[in-house]
């Protein structure tokens, strides 16, 4: 069986949840501290022994090509002026053996539709697949390391799922299946959005994929289905007729940065742990927190 070695991220979204800041802007550049959320996708992907990131983009997204590539006039700059330190984080972006490759989907067919396009870069591999807005932090291996050790361990096609609380599960792919051991489930089902009363169970896929390549001759047939888009999630009930698929909850905790609640949260969890100003922003969270403690204090006073 072949390694993963290939890594698909579909940002060809509109990001219309975060206009107006994403008008001009792709939604995959808004950073958390200071680096864009397209930029942790690519670190966990590298992470997990993937040496060429397929980024498959749509209009306003020339950025994440200018993110990527070198910055010959800002690394002159710097260079004059004798930046060392930041000259290093712009050279290491990404590792020199890795490269990337930009696939344009013209067409805003869904997610099934953009992992299709990929296809003539992926050819016949098992690849993975990253929605870089689902952002995961982590304290011992990054989620898709997680999921590429057990493909080379089981061989198949494995999501990377979380239970959710039940009323989220029309946001997102949902599965059924029988649980082989804590954490892993043998998916026998799964549906795109349903309704509460419809869902199989409160398992949630959420934008970690590893795929085999069988997969693509099921989009390509693949009708529109829920949100009248190309749904990845419909090609996979296709898939498991054939083949076997995990559902593997992954270890470490999501945040849904395509939802404003959910990005403001990975905000503060990783400026916490900064090296930089992790210390500053826990003091400056401490005093705001007894400000606001106080303000109640005041205003439960009996006048
Ligand atoms: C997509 C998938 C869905 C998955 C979700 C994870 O939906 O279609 O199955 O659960 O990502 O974030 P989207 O959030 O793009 O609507």
């Amino acid at each position: 069986m072949k390694q993963i070695k290939k890594a698909v991220f579909p940002v060809a979204g509109m990001g219309t949840r975060f206009l107006p800041a994403t008008k001009a802007n792709p939604k995959e550049m808004l950073p958390v501290v200071d680096k864009p959320l397209i930029q942790y996708a690519a670190e966990e992907a590298v992470a997990a022994g993937i040496d060429t990131l397929i980024f498959v983009t749509g209009r306003n997204k020339r950025s994440i090509e200018d993110h990527f590539d070198t910055a010959y006039e800002l690394e002159r700059e710097l260079e004059a002026k004798s930046k060392q330190k930041m000259l290093e984080v712009l050279r290491n972006i990404l590792p020199k053996h890795v490269n990337c490759v930009f696939i344009r989907q013209s067409q805003a067919l869904g997610l099934g539709h953009a992992v299709l396009c990929a296809r003539p870069v992926v050819n016949d591999e098992p690849f993975a697949v990253i929605l870089a807005d689902d952002l995961i932090n982590f304290t011992d291996k990054p989620c898709l390391r997680q999921m590429v050790d057990l493909f080379n361990f089981q061989h198949c096609s494995i999501l990377g799922t979380e239970t959710i609380p039940k009323e989220d599960v029309s946001s997102y792919g949902i599965v059924d299946g029988v649980k082989l051991k804590e954490g892993l489930m043998e998916v026998s089902g799964i549906v795109e959005k349903p309704k509460v009363e419809d869902a199989p169970s409160n398992s949630a896929v959420v934008g970690r994929y590893i795929l085999t390549p069988n997969i693509f001759d099921l989009l390509e047939k693949t009708q529109k289905g829920a949100g009248n888009e190309i749904q990845l999630t419909d090609a996979i009930a296709e898939l498991l007729k054939e083949q076997r698929v995990l559902a593997y909850n992954f270890d470490g905790r999501r945040f849904d940065c395509g939802s404003k609640l959910g990005y403001l949260k990975a905000q503060v969890e990783f400026a916490l742990e900064h090296h930089e100003v992790g210390s500053d922003f826990r003091a400056y969270l401490n005093e705001l927190n007894a400000r606001e403690n106080q303000k109640i204090i005041q205003m439960k006073k009996p006048s």
